[in-house]
């Protein structure tokens, strides 16, 4: 396939694929699109580990590494990580603590847990930047950062390597505020997908996106695209490929605990929802008996992103190791409800290209082109 994007980059198919497990980035590459790794749950030297190992596994072929560096989060200008973390963990509410652990307690789920350690990582800018740094001394050809705007200076440290730099944007005007940045690739991303997400869907998202940044940035579609067809009207309402997360976490490569796994493959396109209950910004994840008790009355309302995941982090470790398994949630989007067989990387991808071929020509029936 040729695509502005297929040809900035040297991959064979516009398919981008996000994924937190490096299995699977270097199979998509090796297959002939591009992983993405989400740097997001990776302490630097864990990433240095990740990104050395793709880089012996990838096969010569480009990856990408997504950071998040939110616009806005609580505690913004606060100091280093370490310092950071300190003054944060004092802001969460004895009350909230205490309906985490009674949930927990209710299903079964084991009641010690490792603090909450790990869990600034990467929510900010000030962990976001090592992981920046790390990453940027790897042969990456991507950079691409969610929850808005990059850093001009992060952009510019890209760019003086060679490396592009994607965003993800929900709707047209954030899309714009990313380009005046310097961002080079749109992730324009409806409320259809998982993780974090606005609220306007797909198929209304990518032409308001595709006219409002103009013909000199690259847009990639994303969000409810599991499919060819899907691929086919993505490229079709104007976007220059596809840009994926959940169709990869049930892949035979996938590292997704068991129990997920399970879950994910008997769920069906209606037990998603968008919920603040994982890290306090509005993300996509399956419907469960954690996120319907974040709604339930006698919930204390979620915190402030980074609070909340840091409130949440170990206790939902915990859940997927232990109890009666109602809690079990993970970010997922719509399509989840396509997702009913593991399948191999090289093998979904190759499924997306035969059905996107099969989807254009019916159209060429259509107009007898
Ligand atoms: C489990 C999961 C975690 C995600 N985490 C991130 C993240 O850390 N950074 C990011 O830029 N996007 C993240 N996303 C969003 C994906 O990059 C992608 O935009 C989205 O999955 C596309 O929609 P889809 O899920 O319908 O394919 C995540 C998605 C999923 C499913």
């Amino acid at each position: 396939m040729r695509t502005r994007v297929t040809e900035l980059f040297g991959i064979e198919y516009p398919i981008f694929a996000f994924s937190h497990c490096r299995d699977v980035v270097a199979a998509v590459s090796r297959a002939g699109g591009m992983g993405v790794l989400g740097a997001l749950y990776f302490t630097p030297e864990e990433l240095e580990v990740e990104l050395d190992w793709i880089d012996r596994n990838v096969g010569g072929r480009p990856y990408g590494v997504d950071v998040v560096m939110p616009a806005a989060y609580e505690g913004a200008g606060l100091g280093d990580a370490g310092e950071l973390l300190d003054r944060l963990r004092g802001m969460i509410p004895d009350g909230h603590r205490a309906f985490v652990e009674d949930l927990l307690a209710e299903h079964g789920v084991e009641p010690s847990g490792e603090g909450a350690g790990k869990a600034l990582l990467g929510w900010t800018d000030a962990t976001a930047r090592p992981q920046v740094e790390v990453a940027l001394r790897h042969p990456i050809a991507l950079l691409a950062n969610a929850l808005g705007p990059p850093p001009a200076d992060v952009v510019a440290q890209a760019h003086e390597r060679g490396v592009k730099v994607a965003g993800l944007a929900s709707n047209a005007r954030h899309a714009r505020k990313q380009v005046e940045v310097g961002v080079d690739i749109i992730v324009a991303q409806g409320t259809e997908a998982g993780g974090h997400t606005g609220d306007v869907a797909t198929m209304v998202l990518i032409p308001e996106v595709v006219d409002a940044v103009g013909r000199d940035t690259l847009v990639l579609a994303a969000g409810g695209i599991g499919r060819g067809r899907q691929m086919a009207a993505g490229m079709a309402l104007g976007a220059d490929g596809v840009w994926t997360g959940s169709i990869w976490l049930t892949v035979d490569e996938a590292d997704t605990p068991e129990r997920t796994r399970a879950k994910l493959l008997a769920a069906t396109s209606r037990d998603t929802v968008r919920s603040r209950s994982w890290t306090g910004k509005p993300a996509r994840l399956l419907r469960t008996a954690w996120t319907d008790a974040w709604e339930s009355e006698n919930a204390p309302g979620t915190l402030p992103m980074p609070l909340q995941f840091m409130l949440i982090s170990d206790a939902l470790r915990r859940v997927h190791r232990s109890g009666d398994g109602e809690l079990v949630t993970f970010p997922v989007g719509q399509i989840v409800g396509s997702m009913d067989r593991t399948r191999p990387v090289a093998r979904v991808v190759y499924d997306l290209i035969e059905e996107y071929i099969e989807a254009v020509d019916r159209l060429k029936t259509i107009t007898g082109a």
